[in-house]
């Protein structure tokens, strides 16, 4: 059975102060958590504080970016081995706002997921249509070329373990969700191409999180899809009440 997984994405959000008062309650409300596993994921000059802020507890830490080398003349960037160090559990590769604002390309992504295993932390890579695509019918050309590119190269050990978070672009942070039907669509879609590009097994293995206006009172119907594992929430995760609900929510439908 796959363990649910819920991951908050701070995005540019929450400097030390800020973390170390959500964590305050945050740390409360989901201490008799253990069946769901949770992880933060902060930015980068907050990443110390939440980890220091959840030693003793099960909670995980996922930087929200890396770069794929480990050192060199490239000024601003931050190596894997620096995220290891610090004891990230996992990192965020590929999010639409990298993609889209940042203009990351399929090879990049697939350079940095390929980094971050090599530092042995964990990969969860985002995939999503715009709306433009998914209106042009091309939803599935889209999820297929940008998993099969994330995750060139990689063994099915390496692949069983991660994580796949499928967010349609149009529904992150418009307050709007897609549906049932299209969250799990587009889960089983790429648990499918995982299970065909690889094997059944590692398909079965894999787990899948949808991302995209998840909040307190659409989790249940989200999180009880078939092929939905988990979540990534952006919005919903800075308010400890919300993320805490949204965790509790998931852990009674398993
Ligand atoms: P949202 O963001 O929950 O605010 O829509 C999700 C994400 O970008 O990961």
């Amino acid at each position: 059975m796959r363990t649910p997984i819920i991951a908050a994405n701070w995005k540019l959000h929450k400097n030390r102060a800020e973390a170390k008062e959500f964590l305050n309650e945050f740390r409360e409300k989901v201490k008799y958590i253990s069946d769901v596993e949770i992880v933060l994921g902060p930015t980068f000059t907050t990443l110390d504080t939440v980890i220091e802020g959840t030693e003793g507890t099960e909670i995980n830490v996922a930087a929200q970016n890396v770069y794929y080398e480990q050192e060199g003349a490239f000024t601003g960037e931050i190596a894997p081995n620096m995220l290891s160090e610090l004891g990230c559990d996992y990192v965020i590769v590929g999010h639409s706002e990298r993609r889209h604002i940042f203009g990351e390309t399929d090879g990049d992504i697939n350079k940095k997921v390929h980094a971050v295993f090599e530092d042995e932390m964990t990969p969860i890579l985002c995939i999503g249509e715009t709306e433009d695509e998914r209106n042009e019918g091309k939803t599935q050309s889209v999820l297929k070329r940008q998993l099969e590119s994330g995750l060139d190269g990689l063994d099915p050990s390496q692949v069983a373990e991660m994580i796949v978070a499928y967010e349609p672009v149009w529904a992150i942070g418009t307050g709007e969700s897609a549906s049932p039907e299209d969250a799990q669509e587009g889960c089983k879609f790429s648990r499918d191409l995982v299970s065909e590009v690889y094997d059944e097994e590692t398909g079965e293995q894999v787990r899948l999180q949808y991302g995209g206006s998840i909040k307190p009172h659409n989790a249940e119907e989200l999180m009880s899809l078939p092929d939905i594992d988990g979540g990534l929430v952006g919005g919903a995760s800075l308010d400890p009440k919300s993320f805490s609900e949204i965790i509790s929510i998931t852990e009674e439908l398993y």
